[in-house]
């Protein structure tokens, strides 16, 4: 995991002053080493029926669509506003300032479809416990999720509960 954290650029204050963002281009570009990201990230799910992934716009979009290849399962995205032809179902989430929203085809899951979470960061928590809500709201039966980076200190995990698997494959 070393190896892969390596690949990881921290970038002081961006997107704004006190942030330090971390930048998973580096990974993406290099192709051993997305490799083992995507082989890590299978690793927990391997032999557990995963039917869809559903990947968090815009970063678990790449991390999630190479996860489903891996793991013989579908695709599915879950969007911000406006994005996605009808019929959606949405859920409005809070943001450090402000909300957000995430949209899902209605269509996109069949009720007890066994699915996947996945996005590139774990930051405050809020997007993924959205996510769930979505999926949910389908009737999808949820396996668990993955994130590529959790970013312990703003203690996402906290808002994630209990009784599915979370898995965190780097920390800081
Ligand atoms: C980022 C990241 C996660 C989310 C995590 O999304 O990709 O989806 O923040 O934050 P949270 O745990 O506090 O909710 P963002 O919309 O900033 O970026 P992206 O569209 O570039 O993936
Ligand atoms: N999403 C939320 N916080 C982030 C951070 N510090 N770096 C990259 N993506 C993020």
């Amino acid at each position: 995991m070393h190896e892969l954290a390596a690949l990881i650029r921290a970038v002081p204050d961006f997107p704004r002053a006190g942030v330090v963002f971390r930048d998973v281009t580096p990974l993406l570009a290099d192709a051993a080493g997305f490799a083992r990201c995507i082989d890590a990230l299978a690793e927990p799910w391997l032999g557990h029926g995963v039917q869809a992934v559903c990947g968090i716009e815009a970063r678990g979009f790449i991390f999630g669509a190479a996860l489903a290849h891996k793991l013989g399962a579908g695709f599915v995205p879950l969007r911000k506003p406006g994005k996605l032809p009808p019929p959606v179902i949405a859920v409005d989430y809070q943001l450090e300032y402000g909300t957000d929203r995430l949209e899902v085809q209605r269509n996109a899951i069949r009720p007890g479809e066994r699915v996947l979470l996945v996005d590139d960061v774990l930051a405050t928590g809020g997007t993924l416990a959205a996510a769930r809500v979505l999926v949910g709201q389908l009737d999808a039966e949820l396996v668990g999720a993955s994130v590529v980076i959790e970013l312990d200190a703003l203690r996402g995990r906290e808002r994630w509960p209990g009784g599915k698997p979370l898995h965190g494959l780097l920390h800081y």
